[in-house]
């Protein structure tokens, strides 16, 4: 049963032309929310021009103009209010939302490099880590973004073989784990289970009429469904808070070990 309290929903998306397939999940999404009496709003980050690269700029006073040390420059301009305007502009629809949704196209693996840029810059510290000044204290699954749901919905040039459990490329979850584990788990977001298309580069009508109807799918479940289950750091799994104990999944290494079976 979808829920049918009205939520906000911040849709974040990286591609220029209109008609590509990430626009599409885009405008479908859209829709899709807003018949379920959700409030859509967007970061469309070329439409708005995002600044990609987090760098001198954005810090208008600061903390020691000798040394660029980004960590301290985000920490004194997010505590002191000089962060730069768009960057505030996002945080402020951030806050608002109970749930953000990244779309784009998967270029080398990851993300485009403005949506990267939207994250390094957007996340600040005191904000999505060293939140409350308390270092790594709150970090993966909690922290300044908790209580939020997160999902991916990602276009792919491959096939969907290509990115099996042995597929040449690895598995699409695997390689989307800094983001949806590193990016936004840390921060302390429910991180859904990726929505993917493959064979993004062709898609004719009857294929994108079956996609449309998986992601409307997905889209009414945003708030219901259960999220990827990425263990918490404080849930007594990483005892000292940094490696998992010896009895939580003996035997297995890598990112598996961080999702429970
Ligand atoms: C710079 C660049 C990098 C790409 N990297 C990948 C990749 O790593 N894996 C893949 O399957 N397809 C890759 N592709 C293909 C895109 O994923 C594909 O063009 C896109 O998903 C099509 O959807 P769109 O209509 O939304 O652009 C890449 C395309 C570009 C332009």
């Amino acid at each position: 049963m979808p829920s049918t309290t009205s939520k906000n929903v911040l849709l974040v998306h990286a591609h220029p032309e209109p008609t590509s397939a990430t626009r599409h999940l885009v405008q479908v999404a859209i829709h899709t929310m807003e018949a379920q009496g959700h409030t859509v709003t967007q970061s469309d980050l070329y439409g708005i021009g995002w600044k990609a690269v987090f760098d001198q700029d954005d810090f208008l006073i600061r903390a020691n103009p000798e040394r660029l040390a980004f960590i301290d420059e985000s920490g004194h301009a997010y505590a002191t209010g000089s962060q730069t305007p768009d960057v505030e502009r996002e945080q402020a629809k951030l806050a608002a939302a109970d749930a953000v949704i990244l779309l784009f196209p998967l270029w080398w693996f990851g993300m485009p490099a403005i949506m990267k840029g939207w994250i390094d810059r957007v996340w600040a510290f005191g904000l999505a880590y060293g939140y409350q000044g308390a270092g790594n204290t709150y970090r993966y699954g909690e922290g300044g973004l908790a209580g939020k749901r997160a999902m991916l919905a990602v276009t792919v040039g491959g096939p969907a073989i290509d990115y099996g459990p042995r597929g040449i490329n690895g598995p699409l979850e695997q390689l989307l784990f800094p983001i949806t584990h590193g990016s936004l788990f840390f921060p302390g977001m429910q991180v859904l289970p990726t929505f993917a298309v493959y064979d993004a580069v062709r898609i004719d009508a009857g294929r994108m009429a079956l996609i449309e109807s998986d992601w409307q799918t997905r889209l009414q479940d945003l708030f219901d469904s259960a999220p990827i289950a990425f263990r918490t750091q404080n849930g007594g799994d990483y005892p000292d808070r940094h490696v998992l104990a010896d009895d939580v999944v003996p035997g297995v290494f890598g990112l598996d070990a961080h999702i429970k079976a």
